[in-house]
């Protein structure tokens, strides 16, 4: 196991280059197995999930080529159902996509119940099972697996669904099920995320038939078979939030290179608030914060609203702020385990329910912290560089499963962080 190592205290500055979308990433990835031919995919975030789920697809006899580091071809013509086991599943909460491409292509789906980030609470996934009823699919769960299949001979039939509730996965999971479903579908009230759109966009490029991704209705006339087809993932919304945050934490000036500006509003919005400077110059911002922190609040909310898988890294940055900062989960039920190793930093943030009020300190200081979640560990590399000693962060396994060569990145703007082993005997005892 590694731990990273931070000497934190001073400003960044820089510039740093955005990677493919993790949340498109692993999306696409599983859609691959629905397209008949070779799939050339570009801007492919070099990240762990991204990493399992080709290795998933390989285990059920697709090939895999990587052109370079961020280009792959993926070839499921030869591709066979199978069942897919928990140990794979359960290191990727979007091997759950791999029900609905499975569903789409061949009918049926034989899937572990997904794993993935804990941030305390339940992680249902009842709004996928109910799209897939919709479509069609009978669906057992048991024995911590998911057994799908169509009621219909091997094909699912169109239908009309109404979400209960607005979830990305959902929207994603019965949109790859439809592409391939005998029939036109209409899904209502779904996530509008850029990484929805992105899939769409994937699927449609190799001959599906999907209108209205980025609203909130979804309208899909089903196909018999997706060829073959290039397609580059767009730039990750959530990774460059991070390093804007970062400089927002720290001080400094950096400059957000390949992002789609258009994505960035919501968390440039807060950004401004806050104090800091943000100016767009073509696919790039330039991030600056040269005097305080200024205190805001963030309710988290769908997208175009403001992303909760941002709300830990700007947590980081409020622990600075002058005034008191109030955070809003409103997206999941408690996603505030994070904050409990803020405090061995020095940060006053009192937690309640879906709510954190954050009192801004005048400095954090370094400390042994450990991740429990992707984008918590994202915010303690930004809290550890913005304290003034050294920090320890453990967990960082959580943090590469989405972030590409986060350890480069953050030296490219003068970041003092690096990876050190953590002895056995020493891993032996946090394990408790
Ligand atoms: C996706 O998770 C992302 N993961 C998450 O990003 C992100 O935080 C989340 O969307 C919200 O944007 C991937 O894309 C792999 P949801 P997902 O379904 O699909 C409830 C990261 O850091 N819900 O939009 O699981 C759910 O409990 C990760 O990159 C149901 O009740 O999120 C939550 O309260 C973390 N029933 C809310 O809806 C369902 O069937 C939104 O969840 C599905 C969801």
């Amino acid at each position: 196991m590694k731990k990273y190592i931070v000497e934190g205290g001073n400003p960044l500055f820089g510039e740093v280059q955005i990677s493919g979308a993790k949340n498109a990433a692993v999306a696409i990835i599983p859609a691959a197995l629905m397209v008949d031919g070779v799939c050339r995919i570009e801007n492919m975030p070099q990240i762990s999930d991204a990493t399992l789920l080709m290795s998933i697809l390989q285990d059920m006899g697709a090939h895999i080529r990587v052109l370079n580091k961020s280009t792959v071809e993926i070839d499921c013509s030869s591709l066979h159902n199978a069942r897919i086991p928990y140990d794979s599943a359960r290191r990727c909460r979007a091997s759950y996509y791999l029900i609905g491409a499975l569903l789409g292509r061949f009918g049926a789906a034989d899937v572990a119940l997904p794993g993935g980030c804990d941030f305390g609470g339940t992680r249902p996934i009842d709004q996928h099972l109910k799209g897939f009823h919709a479509l069609g699919a009978q669906v057992e769960v048991q024995g911590g697996f998911i057994d799908a299949r169509a009621v219909d001979g091997d094909r699912l039939h169109g239908a009309n669904i109404f979400l209960d509730k607005v979830s990305v996965g959902a929207t994603i999971n019965i949109m790859l099920a439809a592409a391939l479903a005998d029939g036109y579908t209409v899904i209502e009230n779904v996530a509008k995320e850029p990484h929805i759109v992105d899939v769409a966009n994937f699927l449609n490029s190799m001959g599906a038939n999907i209108k209205g991704a980025g609203t909130d209705i979804i309208k899909i006339r089903g196909v018999e078979r997706l060829h073959g087809g290039t397609y580059s993932i767009i730039p990750d919304q959530i990774e460059a939030g991070t390093y804007m945050a970062a400089v927002a934490a720290c001080g400094g000036q950096i400059k957000v290179c390949n992002i789609i500006p258009k994505h960035m509003d919501c968390i440039t919005a807060k950004l401004l608030e806050m104090g800091v400077e943000v100016e767009e110059i073509d696919d790039n911002l330039l991030v600056r914060r040269i005097g305080p922190l200024v205190k805001t609040n963030i309710k988290t909310m769908p997208y175009p609203g403001f992303p909760t898988d941002m709300q830990p890294q700007m947590a980081a940055a409020l622990c600075l702020a002058h005034g008191t900062s109030i955070i809003t989960e409103s997206i999941f039920s408690s996603r505030f385990r994070y904050t409990e190793e803020f405090k061995r930093m020095g940060a006053q943030i009192q937690v309640d329910g879906n709510l954190a009020v954050i009192e801004g300190v005048d400095h954090l200081t370094g400390a042994q912290v450990e991740a429990c979640d992707l984008r918590a560990g994202a915010a303690m590399i930004i809290a550890a560089l913005a304290a003034y000693g050294t920090s320890e962060i453990r967990g960082v396994q959580y943090i590469e499963r989405g972030y590409e060569n986060v350890i480069e990145k953050f030296r490219g703007l003068g970041g003092n962080i690096s990876v050190s082993e953590i002895p056995d005997e020493e891993e032996a005892l946090s394990a408790g």
